[in-house]
């Protein structure tokens, strides 16, 4: 990434002590091609809040039992993805959908597989620490318990004082804000394909990845379609966006979706929604498997299948886009050396989003990790 470096010394600064350090703006870490996600107003980016949310991001102590942090299903290795094909929460519940990862996702209007609803960081939040069906975090009737331990730790004496001066109390107001803040920050632009595309290094990307990228934009194949602009999916708003896109597509996999997960319809009672779920960014998508909502895909290959065939079993509301096309072996190995081009090594092992507690902190001690 062309980060600046006043804005990596000012990141690495408040990853720990910075707590000395009271600043009040923020200094979004972006290459200056891309624009600003928008912020919620009565949520305002600063250094200390981000710090403050990636310490409560990585605390199990934010669950009923105290075993199951937000990077308990969001590892940073994985684009903050876990592996599953479905998550698992508390005391070992299984849930229906696919963890998605948070690269970027400050610029995602809607922030669920299939919830139009769900349009902002802050709100979403409270689905893992109090949803029942699934249970994730199992917090509810433990809040005040919760936040009392919150409120005795030491980094958090001073971290939510930094944070929110006017309120400095651990309740779900500052939690919430805190961990909308941290999420914020989780900006991936410095893929091999982006130094290709947008940085003018030509030698970024192998043949292959080039190959395929031509691929990945043609109409034989018409992925872009859906999967468009810098992020690869029709979900898009920036600071100051006119309007916000927001794409859902029901793509085949199933000709009856299960009840457990059965796309927008579930939140809307529209049959046209039925298998209707949100396009995924493809942004680091080769460290994001098992695919889709469910995760009952388990490679890129058996998703290129799924799409060659028109869709997996084929759905009456599926995307006209969606019909299937012929391609060698060769031309399957180069839209793969693409999608394998938009994975951000920066990203995933950018030491700013890595888990801050010492090992032995009871914050982690007891956390069920990926
Ligand atoms: C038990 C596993 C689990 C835990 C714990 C968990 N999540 Fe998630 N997360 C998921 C799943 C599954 C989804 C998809 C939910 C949906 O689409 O309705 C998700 C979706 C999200 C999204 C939407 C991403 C997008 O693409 O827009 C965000 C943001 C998020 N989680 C943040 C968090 C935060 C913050 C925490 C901690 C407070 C947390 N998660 C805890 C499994 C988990
Ligand atoms: C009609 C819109 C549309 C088109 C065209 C399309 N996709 Fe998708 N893609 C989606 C949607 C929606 C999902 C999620 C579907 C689900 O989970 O049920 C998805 C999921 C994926 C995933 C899984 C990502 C993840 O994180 O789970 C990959 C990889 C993918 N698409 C690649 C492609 C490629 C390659 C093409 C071209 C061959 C393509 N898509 C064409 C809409 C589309």
């Amino acid at each position: 990434m062309r980060r600046a470096a006043p804005v990596a010394a000012a990141l690495v600064i408040l990853s720990e002590a910075a707590l000395a350090l009271d600043d009040g703006g923020y200094d979004w870490p972006l290459p200056d091609w891309m624009p600003r996600p928008p912020v919620p107003e009565d949520n305002p980016m600063s250094a200390a809040k981000v710090a403050l949310g990636r310490h409560l991001f990585y605390d199990s102590r934010l669950s009923g039992d105290g075993t199951v942090a937000c990077a308990s299903c969001h590892d940073p290795a994985r684009a903050f993805t876990d592996g599953r094909e479905t998550a698992v929460g508390i005391h070992g519940t299984v849930g229906n959908l696919n963890a998605p990862q948070l690269a970027n996702v400050a610029y995602l209007p809607v922030n669920a597989w299939a919830n139009p609803h769900m349009t902002s960081l802050e709100f979403q939040a409270l689905v893992p620490l109090f949803g029942e069906a699934p249970d994730e975090m199992g917090a509810t009737g433990q809040e005040d318990r919760i936040f009392a331990t919150l409120a005795a730790d030491p980094y958090y004496a001073e971290g939510f004082a930094r944070a929110f001066p006017d309120r400095p109390a651990p309740d779900l107001f500052t939690v919430t804000r805190a961990l909308g803040a941290f999420q914020r920050s989780l900006m991936s632009f410095d893929s091999p394909y982006d130094r290709f595309k947008y940085g003018g290094d030509l030698d970024a990307l192998s043949d292959a990845a080039k190959r395929g990228e031509q691929l990945f934009f043609d109409h034989r194949f018409e992925c872009y379609h859906c999967h468009q602009g810098v992020l690869f999916t029709d979900n898009f708003q920036r600071e100051g966006s006119p309007w916000v896109e927001t794409g859902f597509h029901n793509t085949g996999l199933y000709a009856e979706y299960p009840a457990s997960a059965p796309g927008r319809i579930e939140i809307t009672g529209e049959p046209g929604d039925a298998g209707l779920f949100r396009t995924p960014s493809l942004r680091n998508v080769a460290v994001t498997a098992p695919y889709m909502h469910d995760g009952s895909i388990p490679d890129l290959r058996a998703v290129l299948a799924h799409y060659a065939r028109g869709g997996r079993e084929g759905h009456a509301n599926q995307d006209g886009m969606i019909v299937g096309f012929d391609a060698t072996e060769a031309e399957i190995d180069d839209i793969i050396a693409f999608l394998e081009s938009l994975t951000d090594e920066t990203f995933l092992t950018n030491p700013d989003h890595a888990d801050p507690w010492p090992a032995d902190h009871p914050a982690r001690i007891n956390r069920a990790d990926p």
